[in-house]
């Protein structure tokens, strides 16, 4: 269904943000650390127009009730509004606190990001519903800079809605260019465009979606983090970007020394993963990549049965690499591949799944 279709008239533009997927650096935006993440080709669009009065209304093609949702200022007070028009509601918000002006809009969002999935798609919902109403609102860019508009996304996802989320995916859908990853220094806000195209190199990036949703992801999230933080705290330093391996020995704990030891490497894993891409070394960033997945495994303790079998399988098929990308306890792996092997790669994969009764995982690259 289309925006004419729900509301009677036309809209005034469409805007829309793409999901991501994070080709390196989990876990480290939290901790002031690097991340690598690039802007995948399916994205969420919004269809917007203004109306006179400070009203919202809000339909998506994903909302179970099919049912526009509508809310008002008295709603713009975080956790008012839930559901997936949270999302819109708490962008509201977010640029009202910034004493940015919004209109009252009629907004209809369609995606094809697939939700839950560890790409993103709520990050893109609140970043293309930002660019909308700044767009409707009158915005330049002068007036709200792109590089200040990923942590206006953030606020409204991490304040509003209340996910304890980083800042990569609001900055991977607001500001990667195609061909390219984005470089991004959680701490400074710094970024770097690199070049990043496997096909021009004869390489296939596989994104393989396990399908498994795992619901306490928040809480296992949030716990990461607080873990995080004790451990910067424990070694007195403003965040686990500011430590080095060496350090280690003083935090006493073994769990918390292991998230730690994670971060650290992921960080360097980063920085590595750039200079190789920097150099146009592309097919060497493969055991980079399968490295960031035994860490996340052995050490952050995010993945699950089914991210570890899609990567070792696809590995054991001659992946060059291959790694969960997310937050984890699901989602999505990707999986660097020699273009004329994605299809056995993938094969490899889908017959490892079979054998174990799980359902085959869905590629969302050819
Ligand atoms: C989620 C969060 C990000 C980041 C990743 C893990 O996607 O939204 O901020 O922390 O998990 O790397």
């Amino acid at each position: 269904m289309r925006f004419e279709e729900v509301y009677g008239h036309p809209p005034a533009g469409v805007w829309s943000a793409p999901g991501r997927v994070n080709l390196i650096g989990e876990h480290t935006d939290y901790n002031d650390g690097y991340v690598l993440p690039y802007a995948l080709p399916q994205r969420t669009t919004v269809a917007a127009a203004p109306v006179p009065v400070p009203e919202w209304t809000v339909w998506s093609a994903y909302a179970e009730q099919r049912k526009p949702v509508r809310f008002g200022e008295a709603d713009l007070v975080p956790g008012r509004v839930t559901g997936w028009a949270g999302y819109v509601a708490g962008v509201v918000w977010a640029l009202r606190a910034g004493r940015f002006p919004v209109p009252g809009a009629r907004l209809a969002v369609t995606s094809d990001i697939p939700a839950g999935a560890g790409l993103s798609s709520s990050a893109a919902l609140a970043c293309a519903v930002l660019t909308a109403l700044a767009d409707l609102a009158g915005l330049t860019e002068r007036d709200l800079p792109l590089a200040d508009r990923p942590v206006l996304a953030q606020r409204a996802e991490r304040d509003y809605v209340g996910v304890p989320c980083g800042i990569m995916d609001q900055s991977a859908a607001l500001l990667t260019r195609p061909g390219h990853a984005l470089f991004l220094d959680c701490r400074s806000g710094e970024i770097a465009q690199i070049l990043f195209d496997p096909p021009a190199a004869g390489l296939a990036l596989l994104v393989l979606d396990t399908g498994v949703r795992h619901r306490l992801v928040g809480g296992e999230y949030a716990a990461r983090r607080t873990t995080c933080q004790q451990a910067a705290a424990a070694l007195g330093v403003a965040a686990l970007r500011d430590a080095s391996l060496p350090d280690l020995v003083r935090l006493a704990d073994p769990v918390t020394r292991r998230r730690a030891r994670h971060v650290i490497t992921e960080s360097q894993r980063v920085l590595d993963t750039v200079a190789l891409l920097r150099a146009g070394r592309i097919r060497e960033i493969g055991p980079l990549l399968s490295a960031s997945h035994a860490s996340l495994r052995d050490d952050f303790e995010v993945t699950t049965p089914e991210l570890d079998l899609a990567a070792a399988t696809a590995e054991a098929a001659g992946a060059r690499g291959a790694r969960m990308t997310g937050a984890g306890f699901g989602g999505c792996v990707i999986a660097l591949v020699e273009a004329p092997a994605a299809e056995s790669v993938t094969a490899a994969v889908a017959s490892a799944f079979t054998a174990r009764h799980l359902p085959v995982p869905g590629s969302l690259l050819p």
